[in-house]
């Protein structure tokens, strides 16, 4: 028997992941400024915000900043004097993330590096090793990153990847569009990977987590 829906999901959301007035803003603003709505729901926030607490992030990485959504709820769950890179393409996306760490307090904590991630991602090898890596942009990217994260987050350290429901059409035989084709190989090649312990967070579009262990 399984309990998860809607309701539960609206229960886990109102009991642990009440928004204050810096994150009602990213979430509202962003779209009132020409973002697309394409960002993690509350309770994602605060699962992201859990796990980069609980492996005591002090160096997180997030590709795919949009409004600055997510990255809200991951830098407020570093360690003491933790640091957030967050990776954007969209100088636009960028300047509206910006505005939305400043209010939240975060100028100091959270550095957004514009520029399509995998031409980013060769210079910020030098700043690994990294405790957590949050995936959310380009699908097709999603591979490499994984592997550019399992080369650069230290053993303990955690990878997360969202969409891995792909909105619920992983399960979904009629939904062969490249996208989900790209998740469904994505999903198995990580549940498959020896040096790591992963399974899926169901709330919202579900997050693949993966904890490194070799
Ligand atoms: C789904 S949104 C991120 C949502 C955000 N994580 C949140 O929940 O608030 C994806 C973002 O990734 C950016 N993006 C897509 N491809 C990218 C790439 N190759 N390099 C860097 N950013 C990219 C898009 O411009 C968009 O802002």
């Amino acid at each position: 028997m399984i309990y998860y829906n809607d309701r539960l999901a609206r229960y886990i959301a109102d009991l642990f992941a009440p928004q204050d007035a810096a994150l009602l803003r990213a979430l509202t603003e962003s779209p009132q400024r020409g973002l697309p709505a394409i960002n993690i729901q509350p309770e994602e926030g605060r699962f992201l915000q859990f796990i980069a607490r609980a492996c005591g992030a002090k160096k997180a990485l997030e590709i795919g900043t949009l409004g600055g959504y997510s990255g809200l709820w991951i830098a407020r769950g570093l360690a003491p004097g933790g640091k957030l890179i967050t990776l954007e393409a969209d100088s636009a996306h960028a300047a509206v993330a910006r505005d939305h760490f400043d209010a939240a307090g975060l100028a100091d904590t959270v550095e957004i590096r514009i520029g399509d991630a995998h031409d980013t991602l060769r210079t910020l090898a030098a700043e690994s090793p990294f405790d957590f890596v949050f995936i959310d942009a380009d699908k097709p990217g999603y591979p490499a990153y994984y592997e550019w994260a399992m080369s650069h987050v230290r053993i303990g350290g955690v990878i997360a990847a969202h969409n891995a429901f792909r909105y619920g059409n992983i399960v979904d035989p009629a939904d062969a569009t490249p996208d989900t084709d790209i998740i469904r190989a994505f999903n198995r090649r990580v549940a498959a990977d020896p040096r790591v312990i992963s399974t899926i967070f169901p709330g919202g579009d579900g997050t693949l987590i993966a904890v490194k262990i070799a």
